[in-house]
């Protein structure tokens, strides 16, 4: 970083990422990745990225695959492995390469997450990283007479076990196998596990790191955001290409079971999980069970969300001060606009119903959110609410902001026309214009 509009860039950009730490600290993420990941040149950053999550307060879990691995390790005894149906057969030779590819693999994926060299940007970070036994697996049988020998499925997770190794601060890496109470191994896949694995412990997030963008073959262009039902009607239409089926339908499922959000990251593009994660729109494939972002009535929960959006416009002299107690009180009147864990805007009614009247109050969007009719929509909302309340007349009072509501139909007014009990709360040395907006019925 040589000149001072690198150093701005630096300054806006890690301002810019405050509000996804603060959203995601203290959640638990679930992150799965397939043997591929491993055999590029990528796979360090990769590695970097997790720690520096790590570090942020998030509650990792890895689950890494191995296919080439184990296909590496089949190839070199003149074997291969058998597809039924889609699904492998593993015959005691695969599953000796099995044992042997994601040994391998996982000693790698701890000796990166175990680096701390001093010119690397690994350098002080003390990563734990917990393996074991958390994964209960049982044999897939024989289907229409095929056995699948130690192919099994997952049974049971531990998830108590997880959640105390994620409680000491420990990064939980899991490979695709997993025990049986008689004491065998079985082969599973990397995303049945992920997927098994975030329902359990009702994870935050599932990260599917997968090795192209989720496109839609119809129209050519990536998808960004997409309920679960959307993607079933999309599953149905055959409208993606072959290695986006699994991820969806893994992210889909994970979805409808109970895990908040899924996201398809193209792990390819270096950093990809950083920006799904920090930026605005991230870059990846967001699978959700209802829209990402909703309209809705706040609650207790909001009140930090909305405090860090309003402070700065209080500073400003935009809005009037309104302290933490004051929010919980009134918190009922608020409306609130939430995107993946963060609050984006908010807008209060407070009813005067007497006089058939309301003040719409603190109406306010994050900066970098505005400009794309949010605020209209809560102006919409609140009207509406207003309206159902039996609210004519809506007030409204602006230092700064009177040309917004003008052009959204409000009228200067004076303070004789607020409702009594406001009239005296009026503050003359903030001066505010009084605007008025007649509702029809
Ligand atoms: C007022 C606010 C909620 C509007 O939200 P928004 O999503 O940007 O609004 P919309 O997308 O519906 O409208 C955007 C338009 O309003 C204009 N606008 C935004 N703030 C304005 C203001 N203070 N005065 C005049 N016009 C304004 C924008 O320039 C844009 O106009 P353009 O499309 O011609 O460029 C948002 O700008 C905000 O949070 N402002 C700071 C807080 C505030 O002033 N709250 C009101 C306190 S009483």
């Amino acid at each position: 970083m040589n000149n001072s509009s690198d150093h701005s860039c630096f300054v806006r950009w890690f301002r810019d990422s405050t509000p996804y730490i603060h959203a995601h600290r203290g959640r638990t993420f679930v992150v799965s990745f397939g043997g591929e990941a491993l055999t590029d040149g990528l796979f360090a950053n990769l590695v970097h990225d997790f720690a520096l999550l790590n570090s942020l307060g998030i509650r990792l879990v890895l689950v890494h695959g191995a296919r080439p691995q184990v296909e590496q390790r089949m190839n070199a005894r003149g074997c291969q492995m058998l597809y039924v149906g889609g699904l492998r057969v593993t015959d005691a030779v695969a599953l000796e390469c099995v044992k042997e590819a994601v040994g391998t693999v996982r000693v790698e994926i701890e000796a990166l997450l175990s680096m701390g060299l001093a010119n690397s940007p690994m350098a002080g970070v003390r990563i734990r990283v917990a393996s074991g036994n958390f994964v209960v697996a049982k044999p897939l049988g024989v289907r229409d007479g095929v056995d699948f020998g130690h192919t099994g499925e997952v049974r049971r997770v531990d998830a108590e076990g997880i959640r105390a190794q994620l409680n000491q601060g420990d990064v939980v890496l899991l490979s695709p196998i997993g025990y049986s109470p008689t004491g065998e191994v079985f082969n599973l896949g990397a995303e049945e596990v992920a997927t098994s694995v975030a329902v359990a412990l009702r994870a935050d997030k599932l990260l599917l790191l997968t090795e192209q963008d989720c496109i839609n073959i119809t129209d050519g262009r990536p998808i960004r955001q997409i309920t679960t039902d959307e993607s079933a009607i999309l599953l149905q239409d055959k409208s993606l290409p072959n290695e986006s089926i699994p991820h969806l339908k893994a992210a889909m499922n994970a979805c409808r079971r109970g895990v908040q959000r899924a996201h398809l990251i193209n792990r390819r593009i270096d950093g990809a999980s950083l920006l799904e994660l920090f930026t605005r729109d991230g870059l990846g494939t967001l699978v959700s069970l209802t829209p990402f972002e909703t309209m809705r009535q706040a609650e207790i929960k909001d009140v930090g969300g909305i405090l860090e959006l309003i402070t700065p416009l209080e500073n400003q002299g935009i809005l009037v001060q309104r302290s933490r107690e004051h929010l919980e009180m009134q918190i009922a009147a608020y409306t609130v606009i939430e995107r993946d864990g963060m609050i984006l805007g908010c807008a209060a009614l407070h009813a005067f119903p007497e006089e058939f009247a309301g003040e719409l109050a603190c109406l306010a969007l994050r900066e970098d959110y505005r400009g794309d009719n949010r605020g209209e929509r809560l102006l919409e909302h609140v009207e509406t609410k207003s309206r159902s309340l039996g609210i004519k007349q809506l007030f409204v009072l602006t230092t700064q902001t009177t040309h917004w509501f003008r052009e959204h139909g409000f009228e200067y007014t004076d303070i004789a026309s607020l409702p009594s009990t406001r009239q005296v709360q009026y503050n003359p040395q903030r001066n505010s214009k009084i605007l008025v907006k007649r509702l029809a019925a």
